[in-house]
């Protein structure tokens, strides 16, 4: 989604902007644009497509002036073209806008402000703001009020920064519904729509609450509420490390994130089960016995990859605590919310804490009495500030438009929530729950195991990757992971790919099978009959000449005659089998991109942040 980033203070702005703008790449976008205010007034230059062709209009055009405002811009409202891209201005060409978000009556007040005379530019919704602003400052009020007034006539979600050629010194933020964080420095203050953006330049924040605007100079800070009272500014030092917004040497981030897999597990492993009492589901507001055994169900809201972990995460729930658990996708919970209630414990997943579709569903659960509850990677996030308990996934930036290292550390915090609730609740015994942790503390080194076989997995998507499509087929555990394979195949190789329950393959994707069509089949070995009806769900596919790569437990040779690739990964119990086995098809679909010679980090289409609906 789109990304924002603003500047006051006493550095030359253009720089600093464009260096933001790129360290939002990952989010996606399509054209780009910066405003800066100078002493002569208030300049513009927005072009179509990557940065680079910003970076060349301005090293042809230059800007120069030490207070403006970035955009990249992802296509909602009107067509990737120049005339579309950000920052928008009104009439006199004296407010620019720069706008994450949707405007949802955008047509009404458009139309309104046509028939008082203004004249549009562009087709997107966010040029009704600077043109509502400029209505509302000549009607006589000042220009905070003006912005107030034109905000409060706004439905819909906004992050916004504005400039105003009258005040060349200050710039606007403002926020409901999409993120913006201001960050503090030495004389320059900085707003963005993620961390990673002035994570080099300052050391501490603020998190910009819904409804509420500010007022941001080189040296001051002044914050408001939609009423215009003042709200106290409250800092916040930013945790993270510069270099974990580095590609760390990989030749993409999401290469990079996959590595980081096994660390990432271990730490949160650490801090999960070495803890006095462990182990401990929720980091903040955890659940005390009383709280687990009152409970009657877990809803799991979430969109995308964190949907799949969800789906995993009933699974689990349900084999160990006996709860009834449902999973809804949160574009869905929204418009037909089920049964949810007090008694309800409604945990939504979510990497980024931004995605609109997963928080619209939180709000409807809180609105029907549930406890709110979130497994997300980041802190100070909307999520995160909107839930009762929070167990941070702690991953570090994940910077790569599809997920990795989120995923997995989302399922092995699922775990640590079963766990809990299971001994609770009184259906896990202090042996078993030792043999868990035993088994745990294993993955990690069975992750880097699989990451070990890169270059044998690089080999076999290589011969692959031409298909016209594949499918990805799991049972039970693994196949939310059938689906995330198929997923993150879709998202970077661009090859149709499909995820199924491996018995459902019979019920009408089997049409699909040919001599042409990988067949990726998650081969893991159970306890009961589950492996022998995968073994002939692949005996199936053989059948009809498809081309099997088979992913299987460490020594399993059942499958050497039937399939044309093997992958085998450590053998865990079943329940673990989808942390290593999603590793391999994670590689699997990075090696598929990189041999189609796609843009990995920024997939065509897509945005790491889903923040509009
Ligand atoms: O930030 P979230 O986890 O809430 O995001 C949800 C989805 O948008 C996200 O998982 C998306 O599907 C990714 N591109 C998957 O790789």
């Amino acid at each position: 989604m789109c990304g924002i980033v603003g500047y006051a203070g006493r550095r030359p702005a253009t720089a600093l902007l464009l260096d933001g703008l790129r360290r939002l790449e990952y989010r996606g976008y399509d054209s780009a644009g910066v405003a800066l205010l100078e002493a002569g007034g208030l300049t513009c230059r927005k072009t179509v497509g990557r940065l680079d062709n910003l970076d060349k209009l301005l090293a042809g055009d230059p800007l120069a002036g030490r207070v403006g405002i970035g955009h990249t811009r992802w296509a909602t409202h009107g067509e990737p073209s120049t005339v579309n891209s950000h920052p928008h201005l009104d009439g006199a060409g004296r407010i620019a806008v720069v706008h994450n978000g949707i405007i949802e009556n955008y047509q009404e007040l458009r139309a309104e402000l046509e028939a008082r005379g203004c004249v549009f530019q562009s087709q997107t919704d966010t040029e009704v703001v600077p043109h509502l602003i400029a209505a509302e400052w000549t009607a006589g009020r000042d220009f905070l009020a003006a912005v107030r007034a034109a905000l409060v006539r706004c439905r819909g979600a906004y992050a916004l920064g504005i400039l105003n050629a009258a005040e060349p010194d200050v710039f606007y933020a403002a926020r409901k519904g999409s993120p913006l964080i201001i960050g503090l420095g030495a004389e320059e203050n900085f707003i963005a729509s993620d961390v990673p953006a002035i994570l080099k330049q300052v050391a501490e924040v603020v998190y910009l609450e819904e409804d509420q605007l500010a007022r941001i100079s080189a040296d001051c800070i002044e914050l408001f509420d939609l009423a215009g009272q003042a709200v106290p500014v409250q800092p916040q030092p930013l945790t993270l490390a510069a270099e974990s917004a580095d590609r760390a040497g990989f030749e993409t981030f999401m290469l990079k994130e996959i590595h980081e897999q096994p660390r990432v597990l271990r730490s949160l492993l650490e801090s999960h089960l070495d803890v006095p009492g462990g182990p401990r589901a929720f980091d903040r507001g955890d659940l005390d016995p009383a709280a687990w055994r009152a409970l009657k169900q877990v809803t799991l809201v979430s969109c995308g990859t964190a949907y799949y972990a969800a789906l995993y995460g009933r699974l689990l729930l349900e084999r160990l605590t006996g709860l009834s658990v449902a999973v809804e996708l949160g574009s869905e919970f929204r418009y037909a919310p089920g049964k949810v209630g007090p008694e309800t414990l409604f945990l939504a997943v979510s990497q980024s804490g931004e995605t609109a579709d997963t928080l619209a569903g939180v709000r409807c659960a809180r609105a029907r009495g549930c406890r709110i509850a979130a497994i997300c990677n980041v802190d100070g996030s909307t999520l995160v500030r909107e839930s009762d308990a929070v167990l941070f996934t702690h991953a570090g930036p994940e910077i790569g438009v599809a997920s990795t290292k989120a995923y997995t550390a989302q399922l092995m915090s699922l775990i640590f929530v079963a766990l809990c609730a299971a001994r609770a609740r009184g259906e896990l015994t202090a042996d078993a729950l030792a043999e868990w942790d035993r088994e745990l503390r294993h993955v990690p080194d069975a992750l880097h195991y699989v990451l070990n076989r890169g270059e044998a997995i690089a080999a076999i998507a290589a011969k692959h990757y031409e298909g016209p499509s594949s499918l990805y087929l799991g049972r039970r555990f693994n196949y939310p992971t059938a689906l995330e394979g198929a997923l993150k195949n879709k998202e970077i190789s661009y090859q149709h790919a499909e995820g199924y329950a491996a018995g459902e393959m019979k019920h009408g994707p089997i049409a699909l099978i040919n001599e042409y069509v990988p067949v990726v089949c998650l081969c893991t070995r159970t306890e009961d009959e589950v492996y022998e009806k995968m073994i002939s769900n692949v005996r199936e596919v053989e059948a009809r000449h498809g081309r099997i790569i088979a992913v299987v437990s460490e020594g399993d040779h059942q499958l050497d005659d039937v399939a044309e690739d093997v992958i085998p990964v450590p053998a865990l119990r079943e329940e673990l089998s989808p942390l290593v086995n999603v590793v391999a098809l994670q590689l699997l679909a990075y090696y598929a991109a990189r041999a189609r010679g796609n843009d990995i980090d920024k997939p065509r289409n897509l945005a790491k942040s889903v923040t509009v609906e």
